[in-house]
């Protein structure tokens, strides 16, 4: 675990924009090239129209012209594991293997590691289409 992207992912939690459900969250990805890109939730007055913090996170790294993550961070507040959700597990594996490390973190820091393969078995990705 590299406490640089723990601490990328909670202080990202900090710029989230989530006035409706007033539930923070931040994401960080750690990219091929060693660089982190940093994103969170970003809500909106039209509900189903706001996005999660892996999906910013995301965007930013695909902007910073990199395709791969090596690893993973999300920050969430509460007592109960953030993970991501069903649709941001999809979105990490277009760019991450099943052995991808997705540090799951409170605003005290890391709380638990697991994969993407345990947080989405048999998964469907780019190669499927092969
Ligand atoms: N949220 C994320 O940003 N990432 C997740 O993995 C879980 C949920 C956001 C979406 C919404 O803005 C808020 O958390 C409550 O669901």
């Amino acid at each position: 675990m590299s406490a640089d992207l723990v601490e990328a992912a909670v202080a990202a939690m900090a710029r989230a924009y989530a006035p409706y459900s007033n539930f923070p969250v931040g994401a960080a990805l750690r990219a091929d090239s060693g660089a982190i890109y940093a994103g969170c939730n970003v809500e909106n007055a039209s509900y189903p129209e706001g996005w999660c913090a892996e999906a910013s996170a995301i965007a930013a790294m695909v902007m910073g012209g990199e395709t791969r993550i090596r690893e993973a961070a999300v920050a969430g507040e509460g007592a109960a594991l953030v993970t991501p959700c069903g649709g941001c597990r999809q979105r990490l594996r277009e760019f991450a293997s099943d052995h991808l490390e997705i540090h799951i973190c409170g605003p005290e820091g890391l709380r638990k590691t697991v994969t993407l393969g345990e947080l989405l078995p048999l998964s469907f990705g780019p190669e499927s289409l092969a």
